[in-house]
């Protein structure tokens, strides 16, 4: 992530954000975890918590402990879906199960979620914790509906929508409404908070979809097909031409070393441009939730700012 545009307090707490476990019974966890879905992460959702907490006038280290517990819960889920995925890399290293296990991966990351809870149970604010379980719950109902839909090229948008909520915005969520809630905000800016970060959270997963259809991107192109799993640009293109149904129902999870993609170059060009659309329209809708939340007096300028080059940011990946 392109840190430049942060408030130079908000990049010192994120280069500072302590991400050691410290399991003294079993030191191979914390070592484990280090080389992988804690290695020199983008700490998103630490930023998030920082800037969100900031913009609403919360000292940083009050925002510390929530936004390591941010990064640990998604490097729990990283820890676990790369099991589900039997994924061998991540970022080009190898993952967790498999310098480990998956039985080791799977424990490691229960062992994150446990020290989540642990540490949030000691700052006592119920509140925090209950929406936490809460999107513990959206994580796996996200991945479950993912897993059920394996294999299948005619789902709608209705489940990328709620797969995508679930599985990717609902912890950005959570650290939108953890801010309000530590400012002493009302609930409809509890709300405020969690809307912005779904927002921002389907943006984020239509523009990854988009990114899975680069041959130039970190993954191998059209990952997600070679999962068995159709996104929001597959799904669009085979909205544009109903055709692709049966040739991509055939290709999910059985992609050859040299496959022969159904579409054409311009079919995904314009499936491309169709979600770029989408996500535009959902970061405008995160843009017009920040210009309420810059309203009251002290809301910090510099950190709206911060938030609004967030949105810019993730609409250049893609451009
Ligand atoms: C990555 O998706 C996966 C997620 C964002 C969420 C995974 C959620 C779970 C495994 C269930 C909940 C688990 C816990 C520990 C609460 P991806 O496979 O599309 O992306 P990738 O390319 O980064 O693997
Ligand atoms: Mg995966």
């Amino acid at each position: 992530m392109v840190l430049d545009w942060l408030p130079k307090e908000t990049k010192q707490a994120i280069d500072r954000l302590d991400l050691a476990l410290s399991v003294y019974s079993v030191p191979e966890i914390d070592i484990l975890l280090s080389k992988t879905v804690l290695f020199r992460g983008k700490k998103f959702r630490p930023t998030l918590c920082f800037l969100m907490g900031q913009a609403l006038g919360v000292p940083l280290e009050r925002l510390h402990p929530y936004a390591r517990a941010a990064e640990f819960v998604h490097a729990a889920t990283l820890a676990h879906d790369d099991v589900i995925d039997e994924s061998p890399t991540r970022r080009h290293r190898p993952t967790l199960n498999a310098r480990s296990s998956n039985a080791r991966a799977v424990l490691a990351g229960d062992l994150l979620l446990a020290r989540v809870m642990s540490e949030l149970a000691s700052l006592g604010q119920i509140d925090i914790i209950a929406d936490l379980a809460n999107t513990v719950e959206e994580l796996v109902s996200g991945e479950w509906l993912q897993l059920e839909a394996r294999k299948i090229a005619r789902v709608n948008r209705q489940h990328l929508e709620t797969v995508s909520k679930k599985k990717t915005a609902s912890l950005m969520a959570w650290c939108g409404g953890t801010a309000a809630r530590l400012a002493g905000k009302s609930q409809s800016w509890v709300d405020l908070g969690r809307q912005f970060g779904e927002s921002l959270g389907v943006a984020f997963q239509m523009i990854d979809d988009i990114i899975d259809f680069d041959p130039a991107g970190e993954k191998p192109f059209a990952q997600d097909i070679r999962e068995g799993l159709v996104n929001f640009v597959t799904l669009e293109m085979i909205e544009a031409r109903p055709s692709l149904l049966e040739p991509i129902q055939r290709l999910l999870g059985a992609v050859s070393d040299s496959p022969e993609w159904p579409w054409e170059a311009s079919d995904l060009e314009k499936a491309c441009s169709a979600v770029r659309s989408r996500a535009d329209a959902k970061l405008e809708g995160a843009g017009q939730i920040l210009d309420q939340l810059a309203q009251p007096p002290e809301a910090n300028a510099e950190a709206v700012k911060a938030l609004r080059s967030i949105l810019i940011y993730l609409r250049e990946r893609v451009r």
